[in-house]
């Protein structure tokens, strides 16, 4: 049951799909007041409460007893002690030792969410908008498990996730570096060569002619056409970046078209909002207006004509290196400084000056979105910019090419573009405890609706080493975006650059073997409004040591992962919440199984080695790996599972010609089951059974 309150006058985000009444009166779970800092709900923290949500966030899977802030940021130092990333997925998931609920803060401005952090005992919630809507979720008796329950009917007040093309299962190499069309066949022949998987090529900014959107630099890529035909027939798709600035440059189509409409951001003066990002000076569509949004949507059409076949969305919190009002701030404050450092602090103040001019609040505060008909400062819809970046994307190429699904990502987001495109996790390191931090995540934003999703591979910036990537890939097997992409100026990360490449192309091959039934499990998730990963304490909720397993997740109905994300280590402690199969991979064809009772276990684990778990009773399929997606088919799967004696075993499969937007349950749902006798039905498919344990 979803009941929602309203306070104030909302502005339209765009977030639900479902229109319910306003109940009047307040809701039983929460305290409302005001304060200064705006509206804040709140409700009391008993010792046994855990809370689930908040996608893209910093800290545990459990989001008890930090600070967080929904403000999406580009901060490209994802340390603990930040409160934002570039995302505001604003779903908090209660569940309490007498009850559970859900609660959506529907507000695009700032959201402060003191969870245990002031005190311990008590969630304060502070809204700093002047009106937002709140949903307050119930899980209804008998629709089982309350926390997925909830989640499911969430899902279906904001609609259904998007879902990216099949190919975009495969594996992804990205850097930011890559400045020639030299530079992408050497990419792709790297991959080709040594028979490493490889479905997609993504293009940072250094494709553009000096960072112009929708341009590349004809001097380096005098045939961009002729480069992703002469790809495509090896399989491998060209993915473009589009930034949310746009260059000042007169001559320069986007910016004069946009200059001639008055689509750009203006200040309260009704002049252009001038900032400045990689192409230095320029200026911000106004994604909230529609005919901003077809237009900028429609400019994708150069780079789909030139045969581009998915995009990522970047700086679209939007990202401000500076503004000449924030750069005259600095300088005042220098010169007020100049022959004045006398005090301890002056040389911090001098420093933070200029430290201060990306992404300052004033500036946040010093622009305005045209949003239905009325004039809106920026700050108050802040955390909806990107998100309508990627609605811009998305609309842009269903007037394209409708029935065509590409594929897109993107940095910055809110709840509602779950529907228009997936989201990678913006900038992290190439550091042991961001293996940890991406897996935390991962459930978290799939319950935000956000089920296309992963981090950078190896790390973004610093410099990864060869056990690291190999470890991060063993997570990324499992996460539906798998990509690689590392910062310019580190160490290359691409596969083949690596002694241990042949290991690294073993841990891939299990991927692309596992892409029939991981893509079944992503197209299931997203028909049903289901979770592809899930904290253990969804399934488990009885189970006081599941319910806090921090390093683990379930995956699909049948599975659950746990990879390693230590330097050196030699094997995990796993946590088992039931009886399990363990497989233990080194690559497709070499794996080893062994059934594992529910518990603790110490698991021995070599560099090359990752782990699978399948639940006792449930099987999963298994297909002949290769070496990009549309050569992995179903024609032949081994099945992999634990089966209990004597009891029949169903697995629900999706699939389809994962190129179609049409997508439909009754049509490309089928089931393979496994009956008492130990016969095999599967239509389509033929099934070898020497994986089954009985
Ligand atoms: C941002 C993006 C990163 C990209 C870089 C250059 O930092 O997050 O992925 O490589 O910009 O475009």
């Amino acid at each position: 049951m979803i009941r929602r309150y309203t306070y104030g006058t909302p502005l339209p985000t765009d977030a639900v799909v479902k229109q319910l009444n306003t109940e009047p009166g307040a809701p039983d779970c929460l305290t409302v007041s005001k304060s200064t800092d705006g509206t804040v709900l709140s409700f009391p923290l008993p010792e046994e409460a855990m809370l689930f949500g908040l996608g893209e966030q910093l800290h545990g899977i459990n989001k008890r007893g930090h600070l967080y802030r929904s403000w999406n940021s580009d901060d490209p130092q994802h340390t603990e002690s930040k409160s934002s990333l570039y995302a505001s997925h604003n779903l908090l998931l209660y569940a309490g030792p007498k009850r559970s609920f859900g609660l959506f803060v529907d507000d695009p401005g700032e959201v402060v969410w003191d969870l245990g952090y002031t005190r311990m005992d008590t969630a304060v919630i502070t809204v700093a908008g002047g009106g937002f809507d709140l949903y307050v979720i119930t899980p209804e008796e008998n629709e089982g498990l309350p926390l997925t329950a909830m989640c499911r009917e969430f899902r279906g007040l904001i609609g259904r996730s998007y879902v990216p093309p099949r190919w975009a299962m495969g594996y992804l190499q990205s850097r930011w570096g890559y400045a020639s069309e030299e530079d992408l066949v050497t990419v792709a022949r790297g991959h080709r060569d040594k028979h490493i998987p490889l479905d997609g090529i993504c293009m940072d900014i250094d494709y553009m002619e000096r960072f112009k959107d929708f341009t590349w630099n004809r001097e380096a890529f005098p045939d961009l056409p002729g480069l992703c035909e002469c790809l495509k027939t090896q399989h491998i798709r060209v993915i473009p970046i589009i930034d949310a600035g746009v260059k000042a440059e007169e001559g320069y189509d986007v910016f004069d078209e946009g200059e001639e409409k008055g689509f750009f951001c203006k200040r309260e003066d009704g002049k252009d909002f001038v900032t400045a990002v990689w192409p230095g000076e320029s200026r911000l569509p106004d994604f909230f207006r529609p005919d901003v949004r077809a237009w900028f949507g429609e400019k994708y059409h150069r780079l789909l004509d030139a045969g581009a076949e998915g995009f990522w969305n970047d700086m679209n919190e939007p990202a401000l290196f500076y503004t000449p009002e924030g750069l005259r701030r600095a300088y005042e404050t220098a010169d007020a400084l100049r022959g004045a450092l006398t005090e301890y602090d002056s040389s911090f103040k001098l420093s933070g000056a200029f430290n201060a001019l990306a992404n300052s609040p004033e500036d946040y505060r010093s622009f305005y979105h045209t949003v239905g008909d009325r004039t809106v400062r920026h700050d108050r819809v802040h955390n909806l910019y990107g998100a309508l970046m990627t609605k811009a994307a998305a609309e842009g190429f269903a007037a394209y090419r409708a029935e065509k699904r590409y594929l897109l990502f993107s940095r910055s987001s809110y709840i509602g573009a779950h529907r228009c495109g997936g989201i990678w996790m913006g900038d992290n390191c190439s550091w042991w405890s961001h293996i940890l931090l991406h897996l935390k995540m991962l459930p978290s934003l799939n319950m935000a609706g956000f089920l296309y999703c992963g981090a950078d591979l190896g790390g973004f910036t610093a410099n990864t080493t060869e056990d690291l990537l190999e470890r991060w890939l063993q997570l990324g097997v499992f996460t539906p975006l798998m990509r690689n992409h590392s910062a310019q100026h580190t160490r290359e990360q691409e596969i083949y650059r690596f002694s241990i490449w042949e290991m690294m192309r073993g841990t891939l091959s299990v991927r692309y073997a596992l892409i029939p039934y991981l893509y079944s499990e992503l197209m299931l998730s997203a028909l049903t409004d289901g979770l592809y990963f899930r904290p253990l304490a969804f399934d488990f909720p009885e189970d006081r040591t599941a319910c806090h397993v921090e390093d683990q997740l379930m995956l699909g109905t049948q599975c659950m992962i746990a990879p390693v994300y230590e330097q050196n280590a030699v094997g995990r402690h796993v946590y088992l919440p039931c009886d399990m199969l363990m497989v233990r991979f080194r690559t497709a064809e070499d794996y080893d199984m062994e059934p594992i009772a529910q518990g603790h276990h110490w698991i021995e684990l070599k560099l090359n080695e990752f782990l699978l778990f399948i639940r006792r009773g449930c099987f999963i399929p298994l297909a002949r790996p290769a070496e990009y997606t549309e050569a992995v088919t179903t024609e032949r799967l081994r099945l992999l599972g634990w089966l209990n004696p004597g009891e029949k075993s169903t697995l629900r499969f999706y699939e389809d010609d994962g190129v179609t937007t049409q997508v439909s349950l009754r049509e490309n749902e089928r089931e393979i089951t496994i009956d008492v006798g130990g016969a095999v039905q599967c239509d389509g498919s033929v099934c070898d059974t020497a994986g089954l344990v009985r």
